[in-house]
């Protein structure tokens, strides 16, 4: 019943019973595109509770002064009317004898087979087929296979493209032109209301019987907001009618539409209409099948050997959702908290690019990287803009992010607080300022491990720098003569309004030294780059500045038992008893105990905080203190937050602990890709995904870089025989087999030799090394 991952072999994530009451989750889990438009996977026929989504990357949109901008639900092109000899198509009637759903991960398309008894009795077999092309950024294509299983039958089909969708009520769009062309392609404008975003939709439907085409004259329907065409078929006993509806979009943000006007970029898409039509889905199908070959499966496969199939499915669902939301086309996007999934965080990006999603593209397509970081450097105006709001110096990046020149756009309200009976305040985009370390860890991350030094002169060197500068500001002179960073939220957040979180704290200190770092080295050798940067951010007088408060940032040291204060007041806080929550079927339920101002005064966290940390910082404390701090705080983490397990998972890993790592992995992996049918209304777990890669390739294949140095220390689970990848460093891309006898590192670029660590040892490898282990 539900999800089935028994072809888990096969690369097939899939239903086998129609869940009505749990639409949501093959939505989520199963929806589709290529970073530039991504589609839930709403079935074609209308489901009431269903949540029929097209988001198209970077399309932001604010409805009103009251809301903040989010992705906007485009128009819908996905929905099919279907009668069967007059009585309407619908799972919630009649009798459905066999039901199957299925995602093929290898080629991104959804097959659902369905034999359906009418409520008349009368037996049909009906095929839905769909994919979004990884070779065609603006094409989705549909097909759906009728065939009659008791005697002839009479068709009839409706569909078009549906601009009467909506964010939660919220309506982001004004109706454009709707027309018809040469008969059959429909072609429908809406434009976005406070951006001004022109979106232009075609569709066009095709007929086959038994594989021959065959000419339907449609009935044009257009109404408010709907263009559709009607169709009426009749179809022989025995025989197969194939319908193809295949759609294009193309907005007024596309960079290669930029200074077209509306009338250009209509025929520009209708000219993309016809040359796909030309081709048809099984062609489209298979070029788009190449296209995730050449990018992801025999590009950076990820092999797993055990026993038993369903880790291998999850790091391959983890690299296709990877894809289908990253915006990789344009770098002044980036990726959602749910990706392009769902409405979710409403498209907004938040630390968990760089601390989950970046480093998967820096080890596996450096150039997305590139691009993720470039985003960050583009917003700079909106960092500067908050930063100047706080009476802060320098680039203070949002909390959560939208468009590049948007700034902070956080909402400010949330759930309901069960004690005041009012909406809880966010308090993360006043005061979550770690996210500014986070970008100037991530810019340096990827320069560590690529060496691309035209993205450092040109953007990193300006983030780490501006970003100190923000932090230098930031810091508050207390009355021990130290430096403080009080009143913020850190990774946990259910501690508000804390001082001196220890992650934050440290994390502004690493980010200074770098600043600093940075600033002297660029003053020695690169005197022309030191001028431009010194005349934008005021080097010159910022050096002194960063060398003083480095000395006396306050960072929280371990006390005798080498427990480290998550902040000031955490370890002073009450315990209660989490068990209730620790058990809990589904995150966040302690808030239907408490209200937000009662889990701020407990010990109980959301997600790893102080752990985090210790990834990041790996060589500024000792396994002891990993330790001790492991055993304080895990006990009180309730993981409501999905970027917890894979944390814990490195780390337990790193402390030796495989078996316990190896647990916390199948717990991450199930949070999409797992029964729970609940888990993923709002759209995928953008960085929980990235994380079951980390939890693989960090945590199993004990990959790190240190201080820009390549370490690759294995220590596989009991139930894996093997694991291979593949890793991108300066410029060298690298076939990592590992067993549990040894490490089989082969460098297939060969232009230059790699150096990294197994065990303490150094070695340098341009062609293949074997390392026992
Ligand atoms: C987590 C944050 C995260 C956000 C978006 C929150 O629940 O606490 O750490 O950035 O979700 O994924």
């Amino acid at each position: 019943m539900g999800m089935d991952y028994s072809r888990a072999a096969d690369w097939i994530v899939a239903e086998n019973t129609f869940d009505p009451e749990h639409l949501g989750k093959c939505e989520s889990v199963m929806c589709q595109g290529n970073g530039y438009l991504c589609l839930r996977n709403a079935t074609d026929e209308f489901n009431p509770g269903e949540q029929r989504d097209l988001f198209v990357a970077g399309t932001f949109n604010k409805f009103d002064d009251n809301e903040v901008t989010e992705l906007p639900n485009a128009a819908d092109i996905s929905r099919l009317d279907l009668r069967l000899d007059g009585v309407r198509f619908s799972l919630l009637t009649g009798k459905v004898e066999s039901y199957d759903r299925a995602l093929h991960l290898k080629n991104g398309e959804t097959v659902r087979r369905v034999v359906w008894a009418a409520p008349n009795g009368k037996r049909y077999q009906l095929v839905f087929s769909r994919f979004v092309s990884m070779e065609r950024l603006h094409l989705i294509a549909q097909k759906l296979s009728v065939t009659p299983l008791d005697g002839a039958m009479t068709l009839d089909i409706a569909g078009g493209i549906n601009g009467q969708m909506n964010n939660g009520g919220s309506q982001h769009f004004s109706e454009g032109d709707k027309r018809l062309f040469e008969g059959r392609h429909m072609q429908y404008i809406q434009t976005t209301g406070q951006s001004n975003i022109d979106f232009v939709f075609n569709t066009t439907f095709s007929f086959a019987m038994d594989g021959v085409p065959q000419e339907e004259k449609g009935f044009i329907v257009m109404d408010r907001r709907i263009i559709k065409q009607e169709y009426q078929v009749a179809i022989p006993a025995g025989k197969t009618l194939t319908v193809q509806k295949l759609s294009t979009v193309y907005t007024s943000r596309d960079r290669d539409s930029e200074g077209l006007d509306l009338a250009a970029l209509q025929n520009k898409a209708l000219a993309g209409q016809e040359e796909a039509c030309a081709l048809g889905y099984d062609a489209l199908l298979a070029e788009s099948a190449k296209a995730w070959a050449a990018k992801v499966w025999d590009n950076v496969p990820v092999t797993i050997h055990a026993a038993d199939p369903f880790d291998q499915l999850a790091i391959r669902f983890a690299q296709y959702h990877l894809y289908v939301m990253t915006p990789a086309h344009d770098n002044r996007m980036n990726v959602g908290a749910k990706g392009l999934s769902g409405e979710g965080y409403k498209g907004h990006t938040f630390w968990d690019t760089e601390m989950f999603v970046l480093p998967y593209f820096i080890y596996s397509a450096p150039e997305i990287a590139r691009s993720l970081e470039e985003y960050r450097w583009l917003s700079l105006p909106g960092a500067h803009k908050k930063a100047a709001g706080n009476h802060y110096e320098g680039a203070q990046f949002p909390w959560e992010s939208a468009w590049i020149d948007d700034g902070e756009v956080t909402p400010v309200w949330g759930a309901a607080d069960i004690v005041t009976g009012l909406p809880t305040k966010i308090w993360s985009g006043f005061i979550e300022q770690h996210i500014t370390a986070d970008v100037a860890y991530g810019a340096w991350e990827y320069y560590q491990a690529t060496g691309d030094q035209d993205f450092m002169d040109r953007c990193g060197y300006e983030l780490i720098l501006d970003t100190g500068k923000f932090w230098a500001s930031r810091l508050e002179e207390g009355q021990d003569g130290k430096l403080h960073i009080n009143d913020v939220v850190g990774p946990d957040e259910y501690k508000e309004h804390v001082d001196d979180n220890a992650f934050t704290n440290y994390m502004a200190a690493w980010n200074i030294r770098k600043a600093l770092e940075y600033s002297r080295m660029l003053k020695a050798s690169r005197p022309d780059l030191y001028q431009a940067l010194d005349t934008k951010l005021g080097l010159t007088a910022l050096e002194p500045q960063w060398e003083d408060k480095l000395s006396r940032i306050y960072l929280p040291q371990p006390r005798e038992d080498l427990v480290i204060p998550q902040d000031r007041t955490y370890l002073t806080l009450k315990d209660i008893d989490l068990t209730k929550y620790k058990n809990q079927q589904n995150v966040g339920s302690i808030y239907r105990d408490y209200n937000q101002e009662q889990i701020t005064h407990m010990q109980v966290s959301k997600q790893a905080d102080i752990l985090i940390m210790f990834l990041l910082l790996e060589d500024e404390f000792s396994a002891e203190v990993k330790r001790a701090n492991w055993s304080y705080y895990e006990p009180r983490t309730l993981h409501d937050s999905s970027l917890s397990l894979s944390t814990h998972c490195i780390l337990a890993n790193d402390m030796g602990n495989r078996d316990l790592a190896y647990s916390l992995f199948r717990s991450a992996a199930a949070i999409d890709v797992g029964p729970n049918m609940k888990t993923s209304d709002a759209g995928i777990h953008a960085g929980s995904l990235a994380g079951i890669w980390q939890s693989v390739v960090f945590g199993f294949g004990g990959v790190r870089m240190l201080d820009g140095k390549l370490r690759i220390d294995p220590a596989l689970p009991d139930a894996w025989t093997g694991l291979d990848f593949f890793l991108h460093w300066h410029g060298q891309k690298l076939h990592v087999t590992l067993t549990h006898q040894a490490a089989e590192i082969q460098n297939l670029t060969a232009t230059a030799p790699v150096t990294f660590t197994v065990r303490g040892t150094e070695y340098h490898v341009q062609d293949t090394i074997r390392v026992e282990l």
